[in-house]
């Protein structure tokens, strides 16, 4: 008899963003702009921290949930820049392998099998991985007819006896908008009436091009016991590769995420902890401007193509629709690597079909060169007649 492994695995697939990327990778001189890597380089003196920890020995295991120091500056910044005291308290601060180790802790603290997890689609396709290696149940909430905002109405209509969270993602993976007022509020009614725990994941809190911006956890400190806040250190410093980054929740709700971390993984490395310190003091506003030039240049040359998107306000992607040009995400993405020798990534693999997602992450010179193929491939499309009138 052949023996069985987890079923939860057969539902699961590989990343889509990374097939395609091998794909750019496959295919010479194709400019990618698939994956939200940064084009930057770590700070050298974050780097430099690390060579000086291995040279001072600190390569035994520190302790499970972080050095005391790192937590306090974690939770530090995280209340400069509005999570609650309660929340941001260095007790409740667990320094984790990325915000993927972030978001498997909260979801595996809050879910118990059967447990539906509301997911505001399109979104980052980890959540409904995580939900479902955890043995709950993914259900997508469709934001694209509210212009990728959070309505009350639509969220009701996906709550049920077994919700038991709901996921937000502000700036946003793929569409770069951040959640106004009104999602908020939205997401917090219903989290109050039908005791839900709010998972927030704000890798891109400080990518953020819109005087706008709020935290959930900043507008409803009520709710501050249901809240648990992922961060990383992968995006605005540069640090994908160091696999870094946090989850933050009340003491009641870190003790139990301790277990899980603990369990999983130990601690992150004990030597890449005072560059992390080190980061924290970096001021990453060049960087963010830097970005923000880049989703200007983007949102222009989109709107050169009359491909209609939602402005960006963080992150650095776009989410384009392409839905008037006659094919679908998967097919016009082949097709611009194959005839264009650019790689986007479908929207389909976000949960939603008719867009492209674009990273403007990487240096200026190559996005250039993306959009100017982006803008060939298009026309040639146009000129095919594949634009549906
Ligand atoms: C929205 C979102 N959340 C989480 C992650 C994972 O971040 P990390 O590198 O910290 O694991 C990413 C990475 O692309 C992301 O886009």
């Amino acid at each position: 008899m052949a023996l069985k492994t987890n079923s939860q695995l057969e539902k699961l697939r590989l990343s889509g963003i990374r097939r395609f990327s091998a794909l750019a990778a496959r295919t010479p001189g194709c400019v990618s702009l698939t994956l939200g890597e940064p084009g930057e380089d770590t700070p050298a003196p974050v780097r430099v921290e690390v060579a000086r920890d291995l040279d001072r020995g600190l390569t035994h295991y520190p302790p499970n949930n972080g050095y005391p120091w790192l937590r306090e500056a974690i939770a530090r910044r995280e209340r400069a820049r509005g999570v609650p005291a309660d929340v941001a308290d260095s007790e409740g601060v667990i320094v984790t392998c990325g915000a993927t180790e972030a978001l498997a802790v909260a979801l595996t603290v809050v879910l118990e099998p059967g447990d539906e997890v509301v997911i505001p689609t399109p979104a980052f396709s980890l959540y409904e991985s995580l939900t479902t290696l955890v043995r709950g149940v993914p259900v997508a909430l469709d934001t694209a007819p509210a212009g990728f905002q959070v309505s009350r109405e639509a969220l009701e209509a996906k709550v049920t006896g077994r919700t038991k969270a709901i996921v937000l993602c502000s700036p946003n993976n793929p569409t770069g908008c951040v959640l106004d007022a009104a999602s908020l509020d939205a997401v917090a009614c219903a989290a109050a009436e039908h005791d839900l725990f709010v998972i927030c994941d704000d890798v891109y809190e400080s990518l953020v091009y819109a005087s706008s911006y709020q935290r959930f956890s900043a507008r409803h400190p009520e709710l501050s016991d249901r809240v648990l806040v992922a961060g990383s250190f992968s995006k605005p410093w540069a640090m994908t590769g160091w696999r870094l980054g946090w989850l933050l929740a009340r003491p009641e709700l870190a003790a139990q995420a301790s277990k899980v971390h603990q369990y999983l993984v130990s601690s992150v490395p004990a030597f890449v902890q005072h560059a992390a310190l080190r980061a924290l003091e970096w001021d990453v506003r060049p960087m963010r401007d830097s970005y923000r030039e880049r989703r200007d240049l983007t949102v222009a040359a989109l709107e050169r193509m009359g491909l209609p998107l939602v402005e960006p306000e963080g992150a650095f992607y776009a989410f384009p629709s392409v839905s008037a040009l006659g094919l679908g995400s998967e097919e016009f993405c082949e097709r611009a690597i194959l005839e264009a020798g650019v790689a986007l990534v479908p929207g389909v693999f976000f949960g939603v079909e008719g867009y492209v997602r674009l990273s403007f992450a990487c240096d200026r010179e190559t996005l250039e060169e993306g959009l100017a193929r982006l803008a060939g491939f298009v026309g040639a499309l146009r000129a095919e007649g594949g634009e549906r009138r």
